[in-house]
């Protein structure tokens, strides 16, 4: 018997040295953890249940029958993150570049379908060549498994992608198509083709740093959520922003118990908005200022800066929140920040997360290069999402909510359960001057009579009781007490349920 158990250690031991220690050096040198560091850094102590540590591939060409390397370059299980289940894959570099082959991807369903059944979360830590160029079709194939298994996961668990080295060609996709994507600066890339065929087909060079790398993805292309300086950085708040996150659609998010009292007043909130409408504020003021502990994990911080998402905590339930920000091109709304927010809006509606709304939106972006770019389908796309969601929606009107905008940011009219104004909110169909100079187009020569116009408009439409009286406004409230009225309605909506009526599914404008 003790035989047999020193062979187990051994067998063990083999897998856990990966692609050998020359290669686990190359990976620090890189500044990288290896995979298993990794996961120590990510799951609480001790937890970690390793799954077919002892898989091997079954490739037979190219010499590669005499080259097996136990775990074949993922390591998968489940473990704990802050004494809450989650399912686990962490690609090994070190083992034939972190490719994937049939075997590998077979570990990754595994865990998948496990996760599907007990209803838990999936990260997958990526760090991999791509497809397992001696396998061919079979590992192609192992990546279609994965993508559909994220797709029939989608709404149902949530799934985390953390990018943590290369990835490219189909291994974007798997990512592409779980709820967040995260990156590691200087040490990680995504990209569909790599400089090489890019130069080739298109004449461009460009790095791979410059096409695909952390700060390209979090500020241009939108593609990743959050970029961090390093391996510890990334996976340390990735066990930060799970704290957020229910385990599956069937389950509510935690309760974190606070000691910031619910009815705590701010009286900074009164004066946060300028007298003039022109001047911008920052609405990240009164998101930290609402939120319990100032706490507030914002997404894609970097990108269409117009619209603010993240996750806070109000009398400890997790909420969403989503709010246009003045400071960038006025808080419009354009192509970028309908999807962002859209993208949000529909993750906190499939995971039961209740979705706060603060408006200051002047309208839809003018131009060309919107137009042409679709924005009447994009913008379409945010209008969807807080017209389907059924989760408790809350909205807070701090100044302009003017013309079609107002209507998308989560109004009365798409359901919103509690909406409030401050009492300088302006809800009309655009601004006073831009109204005037339309309806009153005959005056245009005379100045005088324009400005009297604009100032009986102002007066009659620039205010939030013209809403108020038809009840599409619940309360005209005190900027200070916006904290209480919204803790005080996420109360009165804890048991909220409703149904959108059955289909197959609806038809998202994409
Ligand atoms: N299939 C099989 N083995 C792969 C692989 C793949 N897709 N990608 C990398 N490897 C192996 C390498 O052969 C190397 O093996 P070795 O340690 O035995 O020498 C090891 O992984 C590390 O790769 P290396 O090229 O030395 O690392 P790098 O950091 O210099 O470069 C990549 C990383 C990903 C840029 C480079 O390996 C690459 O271009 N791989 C191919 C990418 C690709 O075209 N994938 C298929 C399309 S999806």
């Amino acid at each position: 018997m003790q035989d047999i158990l020193q062979q187990l250690e051994e067998k063990r031991a083999r897998a856990r040295l990966g692609g050998g220690q020359k290669r686990i050096d190359a990976q620090h040198a890189k500044g990288k953890l290896t995979a298993r560091e990794r996961l120590d850094v990510l799951l609480d102590e001790g937890s970690f249940e390793e799954w077919d540590m002892f898989v091997e591939h079954r490739c037979t060409d190219f010499g590669m029958q005499d080259n097996k390397i136990p775990s074949d370059g993922v390591v998968t299980g489940y473990g704990m993150i802050n004494g809450r289940l989650v399912f686990v894959f962490s690609q090994d570099f070190t083992v034939f570049g972190g490719a994937l082959s049939e075997a590998h991807a077979e570990k990754i369903c595994k865990i998948m379908d496990q996760a599907m059944k007990v209803g838990a979360p999936v990260i997958g830590l990526n760090d991999s060549g791509g497809a397992r160029i001696q396998e061919g079709v079979a590992s192609l194939g192992g990546y279609a498994e994965v993508f559909q298994r994220n797709v029939m996961a989608s709404g149902v668990v949530p799934q985390i992608s953390m990018i943590m080295g290369p990835s490219a060609g189909g291994a974007v996709y798997s990512p592409a198509m779980t709820d967040f994507i995260f990156m590691v600066k200087d040490s990680s890339y995504m990209f569909v083709t790599g400089p090489e065929v890019v130069k080739t087909v298109t004449h461009e060079e460009v790095t791979a740093e410059e096409l695909g790398g952390a700060i390209t993805h979090s500020t241009r292309s939108g593609v990743a959520d959050l970029a961090f300086d390093n391996d510890v950085e990334a996976l340390l708040m990735l066990r930060r922003l799970y704290n957020y996150l229910p385990l599956s659609n069937r389950e509510k998010a935690p309760v974190r118990p606070s000691g910031d009292p619910i009815d705590r007043v701010e009286m900074s909130l009164d004066t946060l908005v300028p007298d003039n409408p022109n001047k911008p504020y920052d609405m990240k003021e009164l998101i930290v200022k609402t939120v319990d502990d100032g706490d507030f994990f914002e997404l894609q911080p970097e990108y269409a800066k117009n619209i603010i998402i993240g996750f806070a905590r109000m009398d400890g339930q997790t909420v969403g929140i989503v709010a246009n920000q003045p400071l960038v091109l006025a808080g419009c709304l354009d192509i970028k920040s309908s999807i962002k927010a859209a993208r949000f809006v529909r993750f906190c509606d499939a995971f039961n997360i209740p979705v706060i709304t603060f408006v200051d939106v002047p309208g839809f972006m003018p131009g060309t290069s919107q137009e042409y770019g679709g924005i009447i389908k994009h913008g379409a796309k945010l209008l969807y999402a807080y017209a389907e969601c059924t989760v408790p929606k809350i909205t807070v009107i701090t100044r302009k909510a003017y013309g079609g905008a107002y209507d998308v940011m989560a109004s009365k009219h798409l359901r919103g359960d509690v909406n409030f104004a401050w009492p300088n909110a302006e809800i009309a169909v655009m601004g006073a001057k831009g109204a005037v100079e339309i309806i009153f187009r005959e005056d245009k020569g005379d100045p005088e009579k324009l400005a009297a116009k604009e100032a009986e408009y102002k007066a009659r439409f620039a205010n939030p009781f013209v809403a108020a009286n038809r009840g599409y406004i619940d309360d005209v409230i005190l900027p200070h007490n916006t904290r209480k009225r919204i803790c005080r309605s996420l109360v009165m909506l804890k048991d909220k349920k409703i149904e959108n009526p059955w289909r197959k599914h609806g038809n998202i404008p994409l």
